[in-house]
């Protein structure tokens, strides 16, 4: 795969004094061929959008759509704060212990307050559940009751089994689904999001979007990487099989592993801080995440080996 997007790149270098494509039309169509792949559903390059990192997908956006924002919490920081760095209020709906929706509370909140823009992501991070799809097509349901757009973060969707939200689009026009190239294809350094939605949705990111905002190296790398994208299920499979492993691991040192479709584990149930954990783990040479939940840290599913030096410096520890 490296092989290739070197050439790719090589070629492009030499037409660097002319503007990339600023409708990506080739990346949106391969982007649409790989959730084919991935879903067996149909969608065109005029249900594609593309973009420097699902980031910058969410900030257009919150840019692109009005009224208030809404967000089930814990989950991904970056919603609140482009929301609120547009200027849009940000309402925060608790998530349960276990992480997953209070399904009759979320449907009130959305029925009761009314936000322009509700925001779920499944797989979520940092706690890696997800939420089932008869949750999200309710919430679609009732997000569309109130004219509100349902945007389903979906970074983390290759690691999961569950069934995705693309399942609800052909029903649901209201319905976002945020995806990047970052996780499962571990692209993150060259910045490509994409969002699948219906083609009048794709036609407002069309109007806010700065012109050649994607360059050419970025097309030209993403469309090669995703000619690969078949070997890169097998680099699923592994990451799934060890997430497996290492719940099963931390499970036997007494600790609680919250269920994850991602590609990372949030666990408790340790006697220190988080903050103490973390740095005496930093301090054995391992670097894992404090996401600021008391009592709880996340640990990305690594290599063979550095999963094993992980659970070595945490049988230390513990
Ligand atoms: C849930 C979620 N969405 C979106 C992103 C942003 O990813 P990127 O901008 O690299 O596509 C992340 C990154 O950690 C994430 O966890």
């Amino acid at each position: 795969m490296q092989a290739s997007i070197n050439a790719a790149i090589a070629k492009e270098v030499k037409n660097l004094n002319r503007y990339p494509d600023r409708d990506a039309i080739k990346l949106r169509s391969a982007l649409a061929d790989e959730i084919k792949r991935q879903s067996g559903l149909s969608f065109g390059v005029e249900n594609i959008w593309a973009a420097n990192g699902s980031n910058e997908i969410l900030q257009s956006i919150a840019l692109a759509f009005s009224g208030d924002a809404m967000g089930f919490e814990p989950s991904y920081s970056m919603h609140p704060l482009v929301n609120r760095s547009v200027g849009k209020k940000w309402i925060s709906i608790p998530r349960q212990a276990d992480f997953s929706i209070d399904l009759p509370t979320s449907l009130k909140a959305i029925r009761d307050l009314k936000p322009g823009l509700v925001y779920l992501t499944t797989p979520n991070n940092p706690s890696g559940n997800a939420t089932p799809i008869e949750h999200l097509e309710q919430m679609a349901e009732t997000c569309q009751e109130v004219g509100a757009i349902f945007v389903v973060d979906e970074a983390y969707a290759e690691f999961s089994n569950n069934v995705s939200a693309l399942s609800l689009l052909n029903r649901f026009p209201n319905v976002i689904i945020s995806r990047t190239m970052s996780k499962a294809f571990a692209f993150a350094g060259v910045r490509v999001g994409y969002m699948i939605a219906d083609p009048i949705l794709i036609e407002a990111m069309l109007l806010i979007r700065l012109p050649y905002h994607l360059s050419s190296l970025t097309q030209s790398a993403a469309l090669a990487a995703l000619t690969h994208s078949q070997e890169l299920s097998a680099q699923i499979a592994k990451i799934i099989d060890s997430r497996k492993f290492l719940a099963k691991e931390l499970e036997s040192l007494g600790l609680i592993v919250i269920g994850s479709e991602a590609n990372f584990l949030l666990f408790t149930g340790f006697k220190e801080s988080a903050s103490e954990l973390f740095t005496k783990l930093v301090d054995k040479g391992v670097l894992i995440r404090d996401v600021s939940i008391p009592g709880y840290l996340r640990v990305t599913i690594g290599t063979e080996d550095e999963n094993k030096a992980f659970l070595k410096a945490l049988t230390s520890i513990l």
